[in-house]
């Protein structure tokens, strides 16, 4: 029976630190996060019963130490260095040819390119294949000791993977906070009242110098290799080698590609940089290597950088600049966003003059004040976000700003529903930006499509009040706009045509253009399908509403208050008396076709149709095919490939089908 034990031990300890290894190391999970506690909660019952048997370096153990006083100090047996910088590929260039008149006799030099991971370094000791010690960089010379913090990051080995490492590694790289965990974590944070981060970089920072382990676990901080300190025995003969034997022991790398010359180079850069937004983690410019350890020998050193490397840096994230004033903007559904109207700084890659505030439990919570100095960042396509006021550098007291009590637009009075941070102006359609923003959707591009409707005509045909509700459009003459907007008579003739060809539309299209709160595309597909018509979906009791997938009970109240307004009733009415019409719901009753009201998902590769294919067949059958597993989900049909859906799928419970059966359903249906 012992026997048994322990040999189930060590053959769990192998396939989770396998599991680990295909997750961290090579973004490639073998198996589902469900599976992956259900082993790791069968090997945690063994040690309990057998303490003797446990080995430091099981995945159980990351979290062991208690909180300290303070960290110990490092000092790093091979300094730990830092980057030159350049900023522009002229400075590139010069770096370039600095490199190539060092090494005279080298004709054919190769370099590798890597993202400039933002986070914070460290340097990671393994003896024997044992984690001994983690340090963070310090001066470079002299570090923290935080060895207990490191065990904690799931990514990090505890025990390094084969058995060809030397006896003394040290490994080199960063901790970083994925974007993901980092909008989470600072979620909870706040859901909490708990100060929230600025950036994942802060974040990461700030997690690592916790004193207690156990909070440092709670953090979801990852680490990458970008290579490495002191060795007992040499690697490879090149930094590409070196990582790939890394990589080997099961130790995450910053991934890098090996670039033929410069000229190439600046191409990897301008690759890198229109990935940045996509990347799961911040990055702040391209790391340019020599790749062969013989040549980086050559080079050598200047003070703490080394001459073989520099950092190609990309344009900041963040920048600091003024708070002009802060103005309330008011929404279609008449909520109001504050905007903070800024002196424009150049951030991330372009000039910003504006910046989102969210709501008013912002303003309070960053304490912002006109005449402030601010931080802003922009990451990426994001929108413009204020992170932080420097308080600190506030020279007399600034007046405060005041949460609204009034429609900044129309005056009606603002409302704030129970439990929800925004504010509402309560006008409704009686507020002219409620009215412009409305009309501004009905007539988009996803909605009735009317091309030439542009927000300044708009404006002032609501302000001459020619337009007040959507089926005024409908009545307006070419006369109109031309006296109107002084528009030249081809021009107002286009638009009217462009009214005139939207009058044919879909019913789901149709239900968009509505704007009933919280209807956005996907669930006016499947109000419309669901329905096949506007009469039933209008007169549907909320129960009925409930049965359409997507729609709950927010969505159901929306719905069923909006076919409540005589109002509304009346201008849809109007809109089809001028002629706004659909195509007739099929023919079929929709409840009827054998997989009506099931949600199917695809994912990963099939291989005797292809997953629209698939699809297609499904909705024809009456399913709704879903790009997202849910606890609604019918079924998911996986082929080879599927990944996190999969996984999803198996932990909810919900069925998993393989192509073989879904081909023998549509054979058989
Ligand atoms: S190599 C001897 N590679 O950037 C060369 N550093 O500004 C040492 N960093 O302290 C650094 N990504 O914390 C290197 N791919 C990468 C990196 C990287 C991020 C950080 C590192 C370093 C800082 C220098």
């Amino acid at each position: 029976m012992t026997d048994f034990a322990r040999e189930r031990m060590t053959q769990l300890l192998a396939e989770i630190r396998a599991a680990d290894i295909a997750y961290h190391v090579h973004d490639n999970p073998i198996i589902g996060d469900s599976q992956y506690d259900a082993l790791f909660a069968e090997l945690k019952a063994l040690e309990a019963e057998h303490p003797e048997w446990v080995e430091p370096s099981s995945p159980t153990q990351r979290v062991g130490a208690k909180p300290v006083g303070g960290f110990q100090e490092v000092r790093h047996q091979v300094p730990m260095l830092s980057l030159d910088n350049v900023f522009s590929v002229e400075e590139f260039r010069a770096f370039v040819q600095r490199v190539q008149e060092r090494l005279g006799s080298v004709k054919q030099l190769q370099w590798t390119a890597e993202p400039k991971l933002d986070g914070l370094a460290l340097s990671i000791r393994y003896v024997r294949g044992q984690l001994i010690q983690a340090a963070t960089r310090g001066d470079g010379e002299t570090g923290e000791d935080v060895t207990a913090n490191v065990r904690t990051i799931a990514s990090v080995p505890l025990r390094l993977a084969g058995y060809a490492w030397p006896e003394h590694l040290e490994v080199r790289g960063e901790v970083i906070m994925k974007r993901v965990h980092f909008d989470q974590m600072n979620a909870d944070l706040a859901q909490r009242g708990e100060k929230t981060f600025v950036n994942p970089r802060n974040a990461a920072a700030g997690s690592l110098r916790q004193l207690d382990p156990a909070l440092v676990a709670t953090r979801p901080l990852s680490f990458y290799a970008y290579g490495v300190g002191a060795l007992s025995a040499p690697l490879g003969e090149s930094h590409d080698a070196v990582m790939q034997a890394l990589k080997a022991c099961g130790i995450p790398v910053n991934p890098g590609r090996i670039v033929g010359d410069a000229a190439a180079m600046e191409a990897a850069y301008v690759d890198l940089l229109h990935q940045r937004a996509e990347l799961p983690y911040e990055i702040d410019g391209l790391v340019v290597k020599v790749n062969a350890l013989s040549h980086q020998d050559t080079l050598g050193f200047v003070q703490r950088a080394p001459r073989f490397a520099t950092a190609w840096k990309f344009p900041a994230q963040e920048a600091r600049t003024r708070l002009l004033a802060v103005e309330f903007q008011v929404g279609r559904t008449g909520a109001i966003t504050p905007v903070a109207r800024l002196e424009p700084v150049f951030v991330g890659g372009v000039t910003v003059s504006n910046a989102t505030l969210h709501n008013f439990d912002e303003i309070a919570r960053l304490d912002c004040r006109p005449g402030d100095a601010v931080i802003v960042r922009r990451a990426g396509d994001v929108i413009p976000q204020l992170v932080r006021v420097l308080t600190e550098l506030r020279q007399t007291e600034l007046p405060r700003i005041e949460r609204p009590r009034c429609c900044p637009v129309c005056q009606s009075p603002v409302e704030q529903a129970e439990g929800e941070a925004v504010l509402r102006c309560s006008g409704g359609l009686v507020c002219r930006a409620q009215r412009l923003e409305h009309f501004k959707h009905f007539v988009s591009r996803r909605a009735m499509d009317i091309e030439g409707l542009g927000e300044k005509l708009l404006a002032s045909l609501i302000d001459a009040e020619v337009i007040t509700t959507p089926a005024d459009l409908y009545r307006l003459k070419a006369a109109q706009l031309q006296a109107l907007d002084r528009m030249g008579p081809k021009s107002a003739a286009n638009v009217i045509d462009a009214i005139e060809a939207s009058r044919d539309t879909t019913l789901a299209r149709f239900i968009y253009a509505l704007g009933i709160r919280d209807v956005g595309e996907a669930t006016a597909a499947a109000l419309a399908t669901h329905f096949g018509s506007l009469e039933a979906m209008s007169t549907a009791e909320t129960d009925a509403l409930l049965a359409v997938p997507d729609v709950g009970p927010v969505v159901a109240s929306h719905v069923s208050s909006f076919f409540a307004s005589a109002q509304n009733r009346a201008v849809i009415e109007a809109l089809r008396t001028l002629g706004v019409r659909w195509p007739d719901p099929p023919q079929h009753v929709v409840d009827a076709l054998p997989l009506s009201g099931q949600t199917w998902v695809l994912t990963g590769t099939l291989e005797t149709m292809t997953r629209d294919a698939a699809g297609d067949r499904l909705r024809e059958l009456g399913a709704k095919v879903s790009g997202a597993v849910s606890a609604k989900t019918s079924c998911v049909v996986a082929g080879p490939g599927a990944g996190s859906k999969l996984d999803k799928a198996v932990s909810l419970g919900i069925t998993v089908w393989d192509e073989g059966q879904l081909i023998q359903l549509l054979e058989a249906l």
